[in-house]
C-alpha cells in the first residue's frame, strides 16, 4: 500500500495492485439470508459460500494469488521424490530464515502434529504467548499442558499497547524457576497472535524470549503463520525496525528461534505448511513422521503447484507494499468502527477486525453466546460472514461444565488482496446499523451440540423470537435495499 496523502486530507488505504481476475458475488435479499442462516443452524460455519456476500470467516487458504504466483504454478515440477519445485521452496526458506533444514507438511496443524509428537511427553509443559486452537489440541493430545504467558495488556480489549502479543518474560522466568527447565518441552511464540485479535510481538520481546530460552537450554519455536502482519507492525510501530528492510526484520526474528513452523494457507498466500529447523539432530528426530503422516519428504502432502505459489508468495511477503494491504484495510475498518462508538479490539491488529460482542450485546449473557448471536445477526444484516470466537468455541470439561471464554469476539477476517475498500465500507455500514438496533438481538442455544470442536458443526436456535423483528427493522430503515 502506498503512503499518499489525499488532497481532501483523508487518510485512506491505497492498493498497490490491480485486480485482473474477478469472481462474481451474490448479495441475497434479507429474506433469503434468513432462510440460509436458519438452515445453517445459526452457525456461520454451516452457511453455503454461495449464500455469502463477503466471506470474512478466515484468511486461511483464501488469499488472492498474484500473477507471478499463478505463472510459477505452470512451471511446477511434478515428481514424487526430488522435485525441483521442492528445492526451490526449501532454498527460499533457507534464504529468508537462515535455517538449514525444512520439512514440508500439508498445512499448519500438520506441522504442529509433527512437533508435538516429537517433542511433547506426558506431563510436559509448553509455554506460549497465547494458544491457537490446533496448537493446543496437539500438545494436549500428547499429554502435555499449555501455559499461556501473555502480558496483561494482551487480554485487554481496548488498549494503547502496540505489541499486545508480547510474552511475559517475568512469568517465563518464574515458570522455569518453579518447574525446572526439564519440565518444559519447548517455548512456543505465535506471531500475529490469532485469538487475541491478530496482535503482534515486538522484536525486542522476541529477543528476550530467545535469551531466556538459550540461558536455560530450552527449544524456542515460532509459529510464523501470521508473520507477514507481525513484520508490518514491527516495521511501523517499533523504532528499532524502522530503518530495517522487511527481509532484515525477518532474519532478526528468525535468528531468535530453533524452529519455525507455519501454515502456508496464511504465510505465502498459498495452501500448505512446513517446519524449518536449525539443528540437524532435531531434523532427523522429526523427519520420520513426514512420510508417515504427510507424504514423501519432498512434498509432504502439498501439491507442487501450491509449493511454487508459496515460494513466490514468500518473496512477496518480503515486499512492504504487499504485506501492508491487510493491516491497513483492517486499520481503516477498526478506526471507522471506533469513530461510530462500536466496541472493537484496539489497537487494530492483523488478520481482521474483531467486534467485542460482550459490550456490543451487553444484555446477552455469555451462556447465550453473544458472539455467536452477533455473527448470525451480522450475516442477516449484511450477507457478510464472520467467525464466533468466544464461549461457543470453548469445549465443555469432563463434568460437562461449559467454561466461559475470556473474550466474546466476532472475527471479521480480511483475506489479503481479496476485498475492495467499498466492500469493507459496506460491512462497516451494516455493523453500524446493527449497533443501532442491538437491543433487538437475543441469545442462542444449542439444539445439536457435538462433543469436540462444537463451534464447527454445532446447530443452534434463537432462544426468543428476535430474528423476525430484526428483519422488520431492517426493512423499516433500509427499505427495499438488499
Ligand atoms: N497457527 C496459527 C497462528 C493459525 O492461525 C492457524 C490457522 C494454524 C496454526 C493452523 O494452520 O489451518 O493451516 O492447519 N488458522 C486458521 C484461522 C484456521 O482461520 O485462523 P492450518
Amino acid at each position: 500500500m502506498a503512503k499518499v496523502t489525499f488532497f481532501s486530507g483523508q487518510q485512506l488505504p491505497l492498493e498497490m495492485h490491480k485486480v485482473r481476475i474477478i469472481q462474481k458475488l451474490t448479495l441475497l435479499p434479507i429474506e433469503d439470508r434468513l432462510r440460509a442462516i436458519s438452515s445453517a443452524g445459526y452457525n456461520t460455519f454451516l452457511l453455503q459460500n454461495a449464500d455469502v456476500f463477503l466471506d470474512m470467516l478466515t484468511d486461511s487458504g483464501v488469499n488472492a494469488m498474484s500473477d507471478q504466483q499463478q505463472a510459477a504454478m505452470l512451471i511446477a515440477d511434478d515428481a514424487y521424490a526430488g522435485s525441483a519445485t521442492y528445492t526451490r521452496l526449501a532454498n527460499k526458506l533457507v534464504e529468508l530464515f537462515g535455517m538449514d533444514y525444512f520439512l514440508p507438511a500439508h498445512q499448519g496443524r500438520a506441522a504442529e502434529h509433527i512437533l508435538a509428537q516429537s517433542l511433547v511427553t506426558p506431563g510436559s509443559i509448553v509455554p506460549m504467548n497465547y494458544h491457537f486452537t490446533t496448537s493446543k489440541a496437539h500438545v494436549t493430545a500428547m499429554g502435555g499442558e499449555v501455559l499461556e504467558l501473555i502480558t496483561e495488556a494482551g487480554l485487554e480489549v481496548t488498549s494503547d499497547e502496540q505489541f499486545k502479543g508480547n510474552l511475559d518474560i517475568t512469568a517465563l522466568r518464574g515458570l522455569i524457576q518453579d518447574k525446572g527447565a526439564e519440565a518444559i518441552a519447548y517455548v512456543r511464540v505465535e506471531a500475529g497472535t490469532n485469538l487475541i485479535g491478530g496482535q503482534p510481538l515486538s522484536l525486542a520481546n522476541i529477543r528476550e524470549v530467545s535469551a531466556v530460552c538459550r540461558e536455560h537450554g530450552l527449544l524456542s519455536v515460532l509459529d510464523a503463520s501470521l508473520l507477514a502482519d507481525n513484520l508490518h507492525f514491527n516495521k511501523t510501530r517499533e523504532a528499532e525496525c524502522r530503518d530495517l528492510s522487511i527481509p532484515e526484520i525477518t532474519r532478526a526474528i528468525a535468528d531468535c528461534f530453533d524452529i519455525i513452523y507455519f501454515s502456508a494457507r496464511k504465510l505465502g498466500f498459498g495452501r500448505g505448511g512446513g517446519i524449518c529447523i536449525r539443528d540437524e539432530a532435531i531434523y532427523k528426530q522429526m523427519r520420520g513422521l513426514v512420510p508417515m503422516y504427510e507424504g514423501f519428504l519432498t512434498y509432504g502432502g502439498m501439491s507442487v503447484r501450491e509449493m511454487e505459489a508459496i515460494t513466490v508468495g514468500l518473496d512477496e511477503t518480503m515486499d512492504e507494499d504487499m504485506i501492508n494491504q491487510g493491516p491497513q484495510f483492517i486499520e481503516h475498518m477498526v478506526s471507522e468502527l471506533v469513530e461510530r462508538g462500536i466496541p472493537v479490539i484496539t489497537p487494530a491488529g492483523g488478520l481482521g477486525a474483531h467486534l467485542d460482542a460482550k459490550r456490543f450485546l451487553d444484555h446477552v449473557p455469555q451462556q447465550e453466546y453473544p458472539a455467536g448471536a452477533l455473527a448470525a445477526a451480522l450475516y442477516l444484516a449484511s450477507g457478510a460472514r464472520g467467525m464466533e470466537r468466544g464461549t461457543m468455541s470453548e469445549q465443555r470439561d469432563a463434568d460437562g461444565v461449559e467454561p466461559l471464554a475470556n473474550m466474546e469476539l466476532v472475527r471479521l477476517a480480511l483475506p489479503r488482496r481479496v476485498f475492495t475498500l467499498s466492500q469493507v465500507n459496506y460491512a462497516i455500514d451494516r455493523i453500524d446499523w446493527l449497533y443501532h438496533n442491538r437491543e433487538l438481538i437475543g441469545g442462542l442455544r444449542f439444539v445439536e451440540e457435538p462433543e469436540i470442536l462444537r463451534f464447527f458443526y454445532g446447530r443452534l436456535e434463537p432462544i426468543t423470537n428476535w430474528v423476525d423483528p430484526l428483519v422488520d427493522a431492517f426493512r423499516r430503515d433500509l427499505g427495499e435495499s438488499l
